[in-house]
């Protein structure tokens, strides 16, 4: 269960402050596939970030299985962003001169896991998603459907929990963008709890809740 309690983040900018998260409350039981939608603006990427642990509230508390993450000790922060959240943005941000199990393998990597099965491991995402042919190809020789489901397989190497989608399918055609909701869906019922922010009102009908954000608050 995620719980967001009285949530403020401020932004200071020289002498202007802008409230982007204004008093937010919320609550994610495990295994919802929650969509937030909402004007340009609105802070629907500073929840998606004060969610993963990336944005230290100004006020309030986010808790998950009722552990405030942002009063943990650095280390169990980040363990949190590594281990229990995965993101997915609009950018693949593949690193372009490795192959596509090494961008897969690349976040059990810096998680210092040294079992030694790293592309075993990316192996079997990369062939769930349907992509076992395409080990060894660099992201400029891959489809960007393709590119896109490399990114969901690094996202998903570290088996998180939860999955926080900020506008993931920007910058997809319609076919891709559905194919990229089916995913979602499917994972959603092998258990793993999702949070998409997207402005498109097909998309975000996806989710088995739907919240409009307006001016940091929850309409
Ligand atoms: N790092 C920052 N510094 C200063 N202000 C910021 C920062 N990040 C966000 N803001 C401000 O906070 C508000 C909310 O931003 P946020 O990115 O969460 O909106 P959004 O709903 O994701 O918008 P969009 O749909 O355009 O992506 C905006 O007014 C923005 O200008
Ligand atoms: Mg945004």
């Amino acid at each position: 269960m995620i719980r967001v309690e009285h949530l403020i983040k401020e932004f200071t900018l020289g002498s202007q402050v802008v409230r982007a998260l204004d008093d937010l409350n919320l609550e994610i039981p495990n295994g919802e596939f929650v969509s937030v939608a909402g004007p340009s603006g609105s802070g629907k990427s500073t929840l998606l970030m004060a969610l993963g642990g990336l944005v230290r509230p100004t006020a309030g508390r986010v808790l998950y299985d009722e552990v405030d993450i942002y009063a943990q000790p650095t280390r169990r922060q980040t363990e949190f962003r590594k281990n229990i959240v995965g993101f997915v943005f609009q950018q693949f941000h593949l690193v372009p001169y490795l192959t596509a199990w090494e961008n897969v393998a690349l976040p059990l990597m810096l998680n210092g896991n040294h079992s030694g099965r790293h592309k075993e491991i990316a192996a079997r995402h990369l062939e769930q998603l349907g992509l076992g042919s395409r080990l060894n190809h660099k992201p400029f020789q891959l489809s960007v459907g393709q590119q896109q489901r490399v990114a969901m397989a690094r996202t998903l190497v570290n088996d998180p929990a939860i999955i926080l989608a900020d506008e993931p399918t920007g910058s997809l055609d319609p076919g891709l963008a559905t194919e990229l909701v089916r995913l979602l869906n499917d994972l959603n019922k092998n258990g793993k709890t999702i949070v998409l922010v997207t402005h498109s009102k097909e998309v975000a009908a996806a989710g088995s809740r739907q919240l409009m954000l307006e001016e940091g608050k929850i309409r």
